[in-house]
């Protein structure tokens, strides 16, 4: 198939570039804005592979669009991950998850409209909002609690609209907290694994009793492609992965991993509007034939080893705008 793939500079997107090319023979485009998140080192052992190319551009901007499009061939479908996708920058500064999520799927929903493609836009357990107890289905009401989340269902709603009025071929594939290799350090586990690689302290928002389900990107990157192969045109895809677990349990296990100290530990101020569980049904999309191959206390072992052997890739980063970011939000600078 040949792919535009927008934002395939992040990390979810890169895993799922990656897996397009060498497990499928796919033609991949990526179009991706470069923020902060977005980083070509993501994609950098792909540079010269038959069938890829990188071209930079923001996802609101109906020239770039086009010209990715046709760039690809053109192409035959559009999958979206490009977002702004921490829920604290939601919290401090919310303008630009305004802009990409409505105005960028916006304008890639016409792009799609205009070339007949098919679209698949990737979307998040959070539209859901929080659950104390049992699983959210593909049919449970939307509730979002953020601005990043609330913008993110309101993409889905636009999505499901082009569906419905136009008849756009659009599905959409939400999913549990990711992690993995190549997720940028704002984000609970690679900021827990590096701060106790550096000696900081590892900062729980309030009880840490908060519960996420997470999967593997690997899985997450694989339904996405399934659904795009297999789904169904209007509907949408859940897809969790196999284990729950509390923030200071997994705080507690990148302990262990690392060789960190338990006095590491700091309960800090919560979260604003903190949702306290998310929890997914996968059935759906298990029934086309999808199901998560890692379970968490394996692939958090690995992904522990690859930040510990992998500093080339995180060590730009925290010597950056990361560090101004951290010192803003904890309030305190990190070790050098
Ligand atoms: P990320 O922050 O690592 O990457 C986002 C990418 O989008 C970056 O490369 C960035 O440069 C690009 N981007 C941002 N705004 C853009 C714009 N206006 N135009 C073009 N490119 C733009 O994010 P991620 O964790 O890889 O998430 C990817 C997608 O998956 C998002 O849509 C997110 O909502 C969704 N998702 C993430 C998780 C998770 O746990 N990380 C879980 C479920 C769903
Ligand atoms: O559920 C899917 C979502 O998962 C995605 O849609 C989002 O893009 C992604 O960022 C993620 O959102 P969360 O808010 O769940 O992820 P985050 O890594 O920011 O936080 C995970 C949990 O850890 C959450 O309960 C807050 C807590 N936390 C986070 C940080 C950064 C801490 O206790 N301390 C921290 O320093």
């Amino acid at each position: 198939m040949r792919l535009l793939v927008c934002g395939g500079a992040g990390f979810i997107g890169s895993t799922f570039v990656r897996q397009r090319l060498r497990e499928h023979g796919d033609e991949v485009v990526v179009l991706d804005k470069l923020t902060y998140a977005g980083r070509e080192e993501n994609l950098q052992d792909l540079a010269g592979e038959q069938g890829f190319r990188f071209m930079r551009g923001a996802i609101e901007d109906p020239a770039a669009v086009a010209e990715a499009i046709a760039a690809a061939g053109p192409a035959q479908a559009i999958v979206n991950f490009a977002a702004e996708t921490h829920v604290d920058r939601s919290i401090a500064d919310p303008d630009a998850f305004v802009a990409t999520h409505a105005l960028g799927t916006y304008v890639l929903l016409e792009a799609a409209r205009a070339g007949g493609l098919r679209y698949v836009q990737v979307s998040t357990d959070e539209v859901y909002g929080s659950i104390e107890q049992g699983t959210f289905t593909e049919d449970s009401p939307l509730a979002p609690s953020s601005p990043y989340s609330a913008t993110k269902a309101g993409a889905d709603l636009l999505v499901l609209s082009y569906h419905h009025t136009y008849e756009l071929a659009a599905t959409i594939c939400r999913g549990s907290n990711n992690y993995g290799p190549y997720q940028y350090p704002e984000k609970l586990i690679p900021l827990m694994v590096l701060n106790a690689l550096h000696g900081d302290s590892l900062p729980v928002y309030g009880d840490g009793m908060q519960v996420r389900n997470w999967i593997h990107a690997t899985d997450f990157a694989r339904a996405i492609g399934h659904v795009l192969e297999h789904g169904a045109v209007g509907e949408v895809y859940n897809a969790g992965g196999p284990d729950e677990e509390a923030n200071i349990e997994v705080v507690r296990r990148i302990i262990e991993l690392t060789g960190a100290a338990q006095s590491q530990i700091e309960h800090v101020k919560d979260r604003p509007g903190h949702d306290r569980r998310y929890s997914l049904s996968s059935e759906k999309v298990r029934a086309l034939g999808w199901e998560p191959r890692v379970r968490f206390a394996d692939g958090l072992a690995e992904t522990v080893a690859w930040y510990a052997e992998n500093g080339w890739w995180w060590e730009p980063i925290r010597s950056g705008e990361y560090r101004e970011y951290y010192a803003q939000q904890y309030g305190r600078a990190l070790q050098d």
